[in-house]
């Protein structure tokens, strides 16, 4: 099989994961003799650079011709200290979001047993955790309507969604929820806002007329939030609108014990997908070797099963990240001790697994 992938490193540790990703993909495409192209393009502040474009139109034609995107992370300090900025990297993403129409992101919160001691939280408590955050990505209050007026003394961010995109991102939740333990909790905040009333209506419709058959739960946000850290073990699958799916997903994610280990995929109606980890371009790391690139690695997976029809590709590398783990090999944001191994190395023994 020929295999377009493209690649869009992006800031901070971005680069230095994505190339790690690269090579496990060229040795696993040399191992099942699939032909790898791959076509770069800058996005986040590395774009801006050139383009004064977070994402430009040549990144965009790059990721319209390839089968799946993989994704680096983007952000640079210059701008976040700056608010009079008027491009930031983070509207490259959103806008790449939008453009591909990636509207479900999942992000799947596993915690490794390895790494039980790496949590935050009592290890009885974490122990088991399996969580799937089904996000909704582009809509919401992320892309609604937003300003300044009154002379610049009033600013506003508006949180919309119509009755199709609820629809179609809580079909995604129940379908993934199907084939787990038919468990799923949509979040809100209905007690508050009108868009969850909607949310929770037009959930629970969907729910009697296909679905019935599944465990639906509501929660309100802030208890959801308490919840994840007190017991995350009672959630299967969390459906969740951009802002709670963005905020409640870092909070599961921490829990595990390391951001650098959790993977993300955005999908499209046609399954085109963007493979991201869910940590971000950590610039305070960047360019000293530190950089996990595990949470890019199980990216690259989800790229094979849920864009490139390659599930059994995507379990072997799996497998070979839970062996990894196992065997010890850690990089410092998961090691106990002073001694750590560097990016590359945790990818070179993970290719030696591979192998
Ligand atoms: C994420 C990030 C992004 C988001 C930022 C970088 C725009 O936090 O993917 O979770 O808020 O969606
Ligand atoms: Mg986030």
């Amino acid at each position: 099989m020929i295999l377009k992938i493209a690649v869009l490193s992006g800031d901070g540790i971005g680069p230095e994961v994505t190339k790690q990703s690269i090579k496990v993909l060229k040795s696993l495409g040399k191992k099942f003799n699939h032909k790898i192209e791959l076509e770069s393009g800058l996005v986040g502040a590395v774009a801006i650079d050139k383009y004064n474009d977070p994402y430009p139109d040549e990144t965009h034609q790059v990721c319209l011709n390839s089968d799946a995107i993989l994704f680096g992370a983007i952000g640079d300090p210059k701008y976040d200290n700056d608010p009079k900025a008027k491009v930031r990297p983070e509207q490259g993403l959103l806008k790449m979001r939008k453009k591909l129409g990636l509207y479900a992101n999942l992000r799947p919160t596993k915690v490794f047993e390895s790494l039980l001691e790496m949590s935050p939280i009592k290890e009885e408590r974490i122990s088991g955790t399996d969580i799937l955050f089904v996000r909704e990505l582009t809509g919401g209050i992320y892309f609604g309507e937003r300003g300044r007026k009154d002379n610049d003394n009033f600013a506003f961010d508006t949180c919309e969604y119509n009755r199709d995109e609820i629809i179609r991102i809580a079909k995604i939740g129940f379908e993934y929820a199907q084939k787990r333990s038919s468990k799923l909790c949509c979040v809100d905040k209905a007690n508050v806002l009108e868009v969850s009333r909607f949310w929770r209506e037009t959930v629970s419709d969907l729910h009697n007329k296909n679905f019935s058959s599944q465990e639906l739960s509501h929660m309100l946000a802030d208890n959801a939030a308490m919840q994840l850290v007190i017991d995350p073990n009672q959630f299967d699958v969390i459906l969740a609108s951009n802002l709670f799916g963005d905020i409640l997903s870092d909070i599961a994610a921490t829990l595990t014990g390391s951001i650098g280990m959790l993977p993300s995929a955005s999908l499209n109606e046609k399954n085109v997908g963007m493979y991201e980890p869910c940590h971000g371009s950590a610039p305070d790391i960047a360019g000293k070797y530190l950089a996990n690139p595990l949470a890019m690695i199980l990216s690259l997976s989800m790229a094979f099963r849920y864009s490139l029809n390659l599930d059994s590709l995507a379990d072997e590398l799996d497998k070979a990240v839970r062996c990894l783990i196992s065997n010890g090999a850690r990089t410092k944001d998961i090691a106990n001790e002073s001694t750590f191994l560097k990016t590359s190395e945790v990818a070179k023994e993970l290719i030696e697994i591979l192998k």
